[in-house]
């Protein structure tokens, strides 16, 4: 079989491709033919060794998303069977409830090997069924974007009906938040840096969409689009650089959910505490949510955004279009 490795974390130009052994799973386990994997902006950071947010192997088989079948289940599994179309959790550890220190080192693509690989053997508990009507390569967009987009807009304030949310730019999490909040009944309004991005995101569902490169006091546009209140909700994937205009944009007990680190900037903690909003961090999800989300997903039809596609021999240029940001929505690697 195929697979990708990174044996240095120097950046994506080291992927190498290789010849593997299928391997054989044991006591518990599940062996899936990966048929797409996604990326995300995670996989960049892993791919230069500067990630932050959990330990990187050496060696590594990069990408924690990935969709496919189960072709062969080891002694004592009960949940998949031969057949079963699924995806892999982003952290294999973390299967309901509170978020525990240890689950970041059961990460994949980071802490342990990942899903760039035609076969990979799972634990059993570390898969979700994907929804029917999803293509692999649109289910394989799910277990890091989407799931972080639900927990956001669920995990602490579920999202109302008639609410506003805001989500920053048109990446993956973004556009998962649009569509989450569309499907919820809540009014979305979109920053991106293009008008084209935001002709987009408006057939997406978005109610109103402002470039914040041509308005860089769009925290104050957002605050007149609501008639001064500010938004519910913020999907905050800009960092530093853009979270003081975000907290600016959130009304007051608004939630605003510190999910990136797109910018750099300064943030004064006052701020907070003079517009009463909570600042809460948000790192992917449970299994539980995966599935939670994949219910609604189903429910509603929603179909992930796919940008483009790349064969699995042209890897490293689904990573650099991913780092030229000029994709909307998902990068899908193929592995059929
Ligand atoms: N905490 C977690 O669990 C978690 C999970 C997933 C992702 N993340 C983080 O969330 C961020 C986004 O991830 P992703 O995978 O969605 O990335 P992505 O698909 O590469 O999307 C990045 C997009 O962000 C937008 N952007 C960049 N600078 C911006 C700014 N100053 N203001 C507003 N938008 C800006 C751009 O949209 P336009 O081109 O439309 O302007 C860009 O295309 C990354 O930092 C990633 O590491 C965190």
């Amino acid at each position: 079989m195929r697979l990708y490795r990174l044996p240095k974390h120097e950046g994506f130009d080291d992927l190498t491709l290789m010849e593997g052994d299928i391997p054989t799973p044991g006591r518990g386990q599940v062996l899936v033919r990966i048929r797409a994997a996604s990326l995300n902006f995670r996989d960049l950071s892993v791919a230069n060794g500067r990630y932050v947010m959990g330990t990187l192997a050496p060696n590594l088989v990069p990408l924690s998303d990935g969709a496919g079948e189960v072709v062969e289940t080891g002694p004592d599994v009960t949940r998949v069977k031969p057949g079963d179309r699924v995806a892999g959790i982003f952290m294999q550890g973390w299967l309901g409830g509170e978020i525990e220190p240890s689950y970041r080192d059961t990460a994949l693509g980071g802490a342990i090997d990942g899903v760039l690989a035609e076969y990979v053997v799972f634990d059993q508990q570390g898969l979700v069924h994907i929804p029917a009507h999803l293509s692999y390569a649109q289910a394989a967009t799910l277990p890091c974007a989407a799931v972080t987009a639900w927990n956001a807009l669920t995990g602490l304030h579920p999202i109302l009906p008639g609410q506003t949310v805001l989500v920053l730019g048109t990446g993956g999490v973004s556009i998962f938040a649009l569509q989450f909040a569309v499907a919820a009944g809540a009014r979305v309004i979109a920053t991106s840096s293009s008008d084209a991005k935001l002709q987009r995101a408006r057939a997406f569902g978005a109610a109103d969409g402002i470039n914040y490169t041509q308005t860089p006091e769009w925290q104050a546009e957002v605050r007149r689009l609501t008639d001064g209140r500010g938004v519910d909700h913020v999907v905050e994937v800009g960092g530093p650089g853009t979270l003081p205009r975000s907290i600016a944009a959130a009304r007051l007990g608004g939630v605003v959910s510190m999910i990136g680190v797109l910018t750099r900037g300064q943030i004064d903690p006052l701020s907070i505490l003079a517009g009463g909003v909570i600042v809460r961090g948000v790192f992917v999800g449970s299994r539980a949510m995966f599935e939670a989300m994949n219910r609604a997903i189903a429910l509603h039809r929603i179909e992930p955004v796919i940008d483009r596609i790349f064969p699995l021999e042209a890897a490293a240029q689904a990573y650099r279009a991913l780092k030229s940001a000029q994709h909307v929505g998902k990068i899908v690697i193929s592995l059929e």
